[in-house]
């Protein structure tokens, strides 16, 4: 089965990320070279997306303006001869086509996710968190593809993380089918430390069937008094079953500043020509 488009909800506030994030997005903010969420679509194209609706807000545009063409840039790179930099500029500008719908106010994940219902008319499509990263050829949207495939039930994405932080969480429990692939028996938003038996906590890549949008408008605010996608999917699997599917590969969270710095290390020690020093400079810094 293919999938051709993925919801990507971008209209959360960012504290934890400020004050970078007052007039940035924290979506735009940069991992090295590129904006946090253009290795979120790049993601999603290696698992086969071509369409992108953003769920943004007045101060978002710019995330939209990232995917699209910048003619007077290319224009300036072609003639000054900087055929590297025009590359990526154009390579941004082509990778997807992009659609944006406006959430009017910030009511929660599962309400920006409804925000999209009308631009969705395909029986299954991907949701994708645009500050949550995971990195690996094989790993990440594309592994929720492959199962939903296989097994025809809609699967989220989920990483085991360690019981203390559980109520960071939406979290899952389930039977394991195969190896890394569960059938999902609960699931719970940030439940209190130590009243949720499982560790598989869910890491922002789901593949859902548009049904769900009937779900989403059903649920009560919930958690934080917010619209919480974890309730709807909750509801979708009691009545007709769902998946989580463990993440390989390795997930960086945009809005932990952890995580955010180490991304950049990460992304900078790939690139060849900046390895060697880089390397030393952290060396330096941590000596
Ligand atoms: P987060 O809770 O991680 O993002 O929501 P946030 O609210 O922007 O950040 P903090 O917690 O205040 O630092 C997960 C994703 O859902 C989007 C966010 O933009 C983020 O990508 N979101 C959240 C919405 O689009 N609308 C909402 O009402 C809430």
């Amino acid at each position: 089965m293919k999938i051709r488009k993925v919801v990507l909800p971008v209209a959360g506030w960012g504290t934890r990320s400020l004050p970078a994030s007052k007039v940035i997005p924290k979506e735009m903010l940069p991992v090295y070279n590129k904006p946090v969420i253009q290795y979120v679509v790049e993601e999603a194209v290696r698992a086969g997306v071509s369409e992108v609706v953003f769920v943004t807000n007045r101060h978002k545009s710019v995330v939209e303006d990232h995917f699209d063409r910048n003619i007077e840039l290319e224009d300036m790179l072609a003639r000054a001869g900087k055929f590297d930099y025009l590359k990526a500029v154009q390579e941004a500008g082509s990778m997807v086509e992009v659609m944006a719908v406006r959430q009017k106010e910030q009511l929660g994940l599962g309400h920006a996710v409804g925000c999209a219902a009308t631009l969705v008319q395909e029986d299954f499509f991907a949701v994708m968190v645009g500050d949550d990263f995971i990195v690996g050829d094989d790993a990440g949207l594309v592994q929720l593809v492959q199962a939903v495939e296989k097994y025809n039930k809609p699967a989220i994405g989920v990483m085991e993380v360690p019981a203390d932080k559980i109520d960071k969480y939406g979290m899952v429990a389930g039977e394991e089918i195969e190896e890394g692939v569960f059938r999902i028996s609960d699931m719970v938003e940030k439940p209190a430390v130590g009243s949720f038996d499982s560790r598989l906590a869910i890491v922002g890549r789901y593949v859902l069937p548009r049904d769900i949008f009937r779900y989403i408008s059903c649920v009560k605010p919930g958690k934080g008094g917010e619209i919480q996608l974890t309730d709807a999917m909750r509801d979708y699997m009691l009545e007709k079953g769902m998946l989580a599917v463990k993440m390989k590969g390795r997930r960086f969270d945009a809005g932990d500043w952890v995580d955010y710095l180490s991304a950049g290390i990460y992304f900078g020690l790939k690139d060849e020509k900046l390895a060697g020093p880089l390397r030393e400079a952290v060396a330096k810094l941590i000596g």
